[in-house]
């Protein structure tokens, strides 16, 4: 069994700031800082730390090289990188005093992944392996209709959401994880078990696992409902703590771990991100997580 992860990776420009700029405001911020993240850079890494063997696939762009470097320091493979003409995909993030953030996008060399590049990758995995996807990529549904007809199982973080993936068969999804806005934007409803309803009833195979914030997470199969709460701590900066709690959930779930533990784990990784600066360096190593006194 392998994990191909087709990601996004990006040079992140952290503003930390007292309050989000407001329309019309200037604002000085308090400090600056730039470092690697992207959701799919960001999702590889925690797979690797947490011990999965993991290939990263896309486009690195000008400007990106130390972004390849950083997967392979965390022991990620990257025969599948490609480069290309286009300037690296970069997020504009503020986090403001409670950690909090607010991030702007721009796809860049993530957006230059072609159908062909697809195909070629996905002609070295088949029907036991793992498809991670998120949706900071060029042609996603053409990866989810590929990996499909290959057999291979589909992850998906819609994340950010738009309107075309209200519109996707997620007949072809495995595993859904999703925040509670995008559930929303992605059911209309609210509350973990009526977006469940929601999803199972039309999706009947699918998985879901809802993240909820300070207020925890839920993960839902066919056979069962899991409450995972929230590890306090000090909250620094929330940057990559979904990416941390999909990798180390991945993690143990490919590896057949009860959901129960994939879940604990995921939300301990993911309480380590969140009281540390950035989004790939916050991500915590596996022995931190076992060891981490909450
Ligand atoms: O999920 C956090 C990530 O979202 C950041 O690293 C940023 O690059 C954006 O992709």
């Amino acid at each position: 069994m392998k994990i191909l992860n087709f990601g996004s990776m990006n040079l992140d420009y952290t503003y930390h700031v007292e309050h989000f700029v407001q329309p019309g405001e200037t604002l000085a911020a308090k400090e600056q800082k730039m470092a690697p993240g992207g959701k799919g850079l960001n999702q590889s890494v925690a797979l690797a730390k947490a011990g999965a063997e993991v290939f990263h696939a896309g486009c690195i762009g000008i400007g990106g090289e130390a972004l390849k470097t950083l997967l392979e320091e965390n022991g990620v493979h990257t025969e599948y990188l490609h480069k290309v003409e286009e300037l690296q995909g970069n997020a504009m993030i503020q986090v403001d005093s409670t950690g909090e953030n607010c991030i702007i996008l721009y796809g860049g060399s993530n957006r230059m992944i072609s159908t062909e590049q697809i195909d070629e990758t996905l002609e070295h995995f088949s029907a036991e392996d793992w498809l991670v996807l998120q949706n900071e990529v060029s042609n996603l549904e053409y990866m989810i209709e590929k990996a499909s007809e290959k057999g291979m199982k589909v992850v998906l973080n819609p994340s950010p959401f738009e309107a075309f993936l209200e519109k996707l068969d997620y007949n072809n999804i495995s595993w859904l994880l999703i925040n509670e806005v995008e559930a929303h934007q992605l059911t209309g409803k609210t509350e973990a078990d009526t977006v469940w309803n929601a999803l199972h009833e039309k999706y009947p195979k699918l998985c879901l696992i809802m993240t909820m914030g300070v207020k925890g997470s839920y993960c839902f199969t066919p056979q069962e409902a899991i409450y995972q709460k929230v590890f306090p701590v000090e909250t620094v900066d929330t940057t990559a703590a979904g990416d941390t709690f999909t990798g180390y959930f991945l993690q143990g779930m490919t590896n057949g771990l009860p959901l129960k533990e994939c879940m604990e784990q995921a939300a301990k990784a993911s309480a380590i991100c969140v009281s540390r600066e950035g989004a790939a360096i916050a991500i915590p190593m596996r022995t931190e997580v076992e060891n981490f006194k909450f």
